[in-house]
C-alpha cells in the first residue's frame, strides 16, 4: 500500500470518550459526559417529531440539494439560497473548503490551541497549517496577520474559540481584515455562537453581507441539540458556495437529518431554553470555582476551560473513575487544563463534587505543580 506522506503525518483527532466506552471499560453505567459540548437537554422535541415522521420514507434517497433546509437557512439569515451550503456536520464543510481551496502549495493560518480539525483538513489536502499561539487565551489577530503570506488561502477564526471560550470584537476583526490580501478567505467557525452574551462580538454575517471574502460555519450539533444527526451549514459568497456544492457528496445530509434540522431551526422555544440553561449553569459553576480559588477562563460558549494545577491526564483519569467524562487538554498543548461542557444542574453538581475529591486526592498524592 502506498499512502500519501502528507496523510501519514496527520495526528488522529481524538473525540470525547463516549458513555458506552466507560461502561465497557470500567463497568460504570451512570456516568455523565461533559466532554463534547453537546446539549444536555437532548434534541428539540420538534426535531424528534419531524425525524419520526420521516422514518417511513427511508427506502428513498434524500433530497440531494437539501432544498427546504437550505431555503429556510437562507431566509433565517437574510442571505440568498445560493450562499448556503449544507454539510454532514460543520466538519464536512471544513473538508469541502479544503478540497476546493487547498493544495500542496498552499498554507492556512490556524490559531493554537483551537479546534484541532483545521490542521487536519489542511494536511489532508497537502497544505501547510501555520499555527499561531493564542495570547492571553484569545486569538492573537496581530500575530495571525503577520503569519499571512502569498501562499495563505484560508485563515481560521474560531469564535467563540474552542477550547478557551474567548471571542473577538467586531472592531478588531474589521481592522484585521482591512489589511488582508484580497484572495485570502477568512473562515469564521461559529459552532458555539448561539451561546455568546457579549454584545461586542464580531458580526460575521454583516461582513458577509458587505461583500467580504468570509465563510461562516455553523452547526446543529450544539445549541440545537442534534450532534448525532450530523448537520452543519456554511454561509459564504455565491461563487464559493457553487464550488463547494460541486465537491459536496450528493446525499451528504440524510433525510432524517434534513427534517430534524429544519424543525429545530424553527423551534425558538427550545433554543432559548438551551441558552438559558447554559448561561445559568455557567454562572453557577464559575461562582463555585471562584469560591474555591480555582482558575478558569471566562467563556462565551457552553464549555469552560479550567486550570487544575495538576497534569490534565491525571485529572481526566481520576474523574473518569468517578464516572465523570471531561476532556483532557493535553492534546491541545494545555498540560494542566481540562475542559468541561456545561450540563444539566445534576450533572454539573456531580462534576463539582467529583472534581473536589480529585483535587484533594491529587494534592495528597503529588503536591500541586
Ligand atoms: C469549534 C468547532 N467547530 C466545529 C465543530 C464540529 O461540529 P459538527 O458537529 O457540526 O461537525 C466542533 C465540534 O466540537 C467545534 O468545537
Amino acid at each position: 500500500m502506498r499512502i500519501l506522506s502528507h496523510i501519514t503525518d496527520i495526528a488522529p483527532y481524538v473525540p470525547g470518550k463516549p458513555l458506552e466506552e466507560l461502561a465497557r471499560q470500567y463497568g460504570i453505567s451512570d456516568a455523565v459526559k461533559l466532554a463534547s459540548n453537546e446539549n444536555p437537554l437532548g434534541p428539540s422535541p420538534k426535531a424528534l417529531e419531524a425525524v419520526q415522521e420521516k422514518l417511513d420514507g427511508l427506502n428513498r434517497y434524500p433530497d440531494g440539494s437539501g432544498y427546504d433546509l437550505t431555503a429556510a437557512l437562507a431566509e433565517r439569515f437574510g442571505v440568498t439560497y445560493g450562499q448556503v451550503v449544507i454539510g454532514n456536520g460543520s466538519d464536512d464543510l471544513l473538508a469541502m473548503l479544503a478540497r476546493v481551496m487547498l493544495d500542496k502549495d498552499s498554507q492556512v493560518v490556524v490559531p493554537h490551541p483551537s479546534f484541532l480539525m483545521y490542521s487536519i483538513v489542511a494536511r489532508s489536502a497537502g497544505a501547510l497549517p501555520v499555527t499561531v499561539p493564542l495570547k492571553d487565551y484569545a486569538l492573537d489577530l496581530s500575530a495571525m496577520a503577520r503569519a499571512v503570506n502569498e501562499k495563505s488561502r484560508l485563515v481560521f477564526i474560531c469564535n467563540p474559540n474552542n477550547p478557551t471560550g474567548s471571542i473577538l470584537s467586531h472592531a478588531d476583526v474589521v481592522s484585521f481584515m482591512h489589511d488582508l490580501p484580497q484572495d485570502v478567505v477568512v473562515v469564521f467557525d461559529e459552532a458555539y455562537v448561539e451561546f455568546v452574551r457579549d454584545k461586542s462580538c464580531v458580526d460575521s454575517l454583516g461582513l458577509l453581507k458587505n461583500g467580504q471574502a468570509v465563510v461562516i460555519l455553523r452547526t446543529f450539533s450544539k445549541a440545537y441539540g442534534l450532534a448525532g444527526l450530523r448537520v452543519g451549514y456554511g454561509l459564504m459568497p455565491e461563487p464559493l458556495a457553487e464550488m463547494l456544492n460541486r465537491v459536496r457528496m450528493p446525499f451528504n445530509v440524510n433525510s432524517l437529518a434534513q427534517a430534524g434540522a429544519l424543525a429545530a431551526l424553527k423551534d425558538d422555544v427550545f433554543l432559548s431554553e438551551s441558552q438559558s440553561l447554559v448561561h445559568r449553569e455557567m454562572d453557577r459553576i464559575c461562582e463555585v470555582l471562584d469560591r474555591k480559588g480555582i482558575e478558569y477562563h471566562t467563556s462565551q460558549a457552553n464549555f469552560l476551560l479550567i486550570k487544575t494545577g495538576f497534569l490534565a491526564d491525571a485529572v481526566f483519569e481520576a474523574l473518569l473513575q468517578k464516572g465523570v467524562i471531561v476532556r483532557s487538554m493535553r492534546s491541545y498543548d494545555l498540560k494542566h487544563h481540562i475542559r468541561i461542557s456545561i450540563g444539566l444542574p445534576a450533572e454539573n453538581d456531580r462534576f463539582l463534587a467529583a472534581f473536589d475529591m480529585v483535587m484533594d486526592e491529587l494534592a495528597g498524592a503529588h503536591g500541586s505543580v
